[in-house]
């Protein structure tokens, strides 16, 4: 095996001599100093040892052996670190995990998009309402939604804040899933309230009743329970955006060599930040985490290469997953030049999609919406290109709530713009709500059997 080793002239403040898009600026820069000085002496939220066990799980994956599913909330909110919301988001990220695992025959890697999705990008640094132009709202982990120049102001104290709310949500997520609450053996558990009104109730309930049988049968014949039923494995993400907060929580560990990012498992880099001489990748550049890579429309086959060339040199297994999000209409004239750019490296991805970034739009009543029909178009498409190709769609990033929201238009309930004005709660992006999220699992077991 190769040796994989810290990469040259990398640091883990190398970042700082390159360009940094995407970053607040804090008037208070003492203040800020202060709580960075706090958050890195503060315990980490994950472990170098659960990060290692994540990039065996990804090569894994790479090698068609996993699927990967990662989902939630676009962007986390402080104010919605409770338990109802963080254990329905686990069960409709567990339950579109049973609908695959039971569909695709084969494990199924889950990674939340939380304990840690406060930051945002923004395609404009001010914002202008009625003649007043003000910071515009870049995530919790900088500043408030409102719009006066109080909430506005990047508040280096919700760096600490959002550390802590995702420590909170991490407790509660490693309690319930070791806990039982994850225990095949009742999928039952899983169930939302809203469940048994839903046009796939059936389905899914054929689904866990087959699984919750499967289980027993095992350990009729076995004798025994292996223990990997009574409670699955759960790995956080977040985008990797807020780079004096990602440096804070980026250290060694003991009995490791290199660096970690320690406030999740699985950094991503986003669209807006993905330059190769960027502060971004060079942070990321150099850790020992797996790293996602965005890649949209207009980015070229060479740019990609650049990228696994650039964070990826030594071609070590289950280090990058690239997570296309190219939109519907884009899809067929562009992945097939990236996926063959990427072959040429010969380095081993891990192609995943997420059809949510590409497919947004704005209904005539002004709602920031996407349709169900175009995310399940470019995730259709993505699974043929890839066949067709040689390649393999291994996974899923999805934004989804396990709430009862109308955010999405279309699905099986066929939701139209005029729904959207009963529970759109989203402050950024639109959410699958918990049937369409079902559903597109659905979907995904459905087209995977049609190529197979
Ligand atoms: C996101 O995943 O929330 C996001 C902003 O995506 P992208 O970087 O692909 O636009
Ligand atoms: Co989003």
């Amino acid at each position: 095996m190769k040796v994989v080793k810290t990469p040259k002239g990398w640091t883990p403040d190398s970042w700082r001599a390159k360009p940094a898009l995407q970053q607040a600026r804090y008037p208070d820069q003492e203040a800020l100093a202060s709580t960075l000085g706090q958050l890195s002496t503060l315990p980490p939220l994950v472990t170098s040892w659960e990060i290692l066990s994540l990039k065996e799980q990804i090569a894994e994956a790479q090698a068609g052996r996993r699927f990967f599913l990662q989902g939630g909330d676009c962007a986390e909110l402080f104010s919605e670190c409770e338990s109802s919301i963080v254990a329905n988001r686990l069960k409709v990220l567990l339950q579109m995990s049973l609908i695959l695992l039971h569909g695709l025959e084969m494990p199924v890697l889950r990674v939340g998009r939380f304990a840690g999705q406060y930051a945002k990008p923004r395609s404009e640094d001010l914002e202008t309402i009625d003649g007043v132009t003000l910071p515009s709202y870049r995530g919790d982990l900088v500043n408030a939604a409102a719009f006066t120049e109080e909430a506005r102001i990047p508040n280096p104290n919700r760096l600490l804040e959002a550390y802590s709310r995702s420590a909170i949500t991490m407790n509660f997520v490693r309690g319930l899933v070791d806990g039982g609450f994850a225990d095949l053996h009742h999928p039952e558990y899983w169930d939302l309230g809203w469940v048994e009104h839903s046009p796939l109730a059936e389905e899914f309930h054929r689904i866990s009743h087959s699984i919750g049988s499967s289980v027993r049968f095992v350990e009729t014949i076995t004798g025994r329970t292996p223990g990997s039923l009574k409670r699955v494995d759960f790995f956080t993400s977040h985008e990797a955006l807020h780079l004096e907060y990602e440096r804070a929580l980026t250290r060694e560990v003991p009995r490791q060599w290199g660096h970690f990012n320690l406030s999740t498992h699985f950094p991503w880099v986003g669209l807006r930040t993905a330059q190769v001489d960027g502060a971004h990748v060079e942070l990321m550049r150099g850790i020992r985490n797996p790293v996602g890579i965005k890649v949209g429309p207009g980015m070229s086959g060479g740019e990609v290469k650049d990228l696994l060339n650039h964070i990826n040199p030594d071609n070590e297994a289950g280090r990058v997953v690239l997570i296309h999000r190219l939109g519907a209409d884009a899809i067929e004239s562009e992945l097939p030049g990236l996926i063959e750019a990427v072959k040429t490296t010969g380095s081993p991805v891990l192609w995943i999609c997420d059809p949510m970034h590409g497919n947004t739009e704005k209904t005539s009543n002004g709602y920031k919406t996407r349709q169900f029909e175009k995310i399940q178009y470019e995730v259709e498409q993505a699974i043929d290109i890839h066949h067709k190709m040689g390649s393999r769609l291994g996974g899923l990033h999805l934004e989804l709530t396990g709430e009862n929201v109308t955010e999405c238009i279309g699905g099986a309930r066929r939701l139209d713009e005029t729904d959207l004005l009963t529970a759109y709660k989203t402050t950024v992006d639109p959410r699958l709500n918990y049937e369409q999220a079902l559903e597109l699992a659905m979907l995904v077991v459905k087209k995977h059997r049609s190529i197979a």
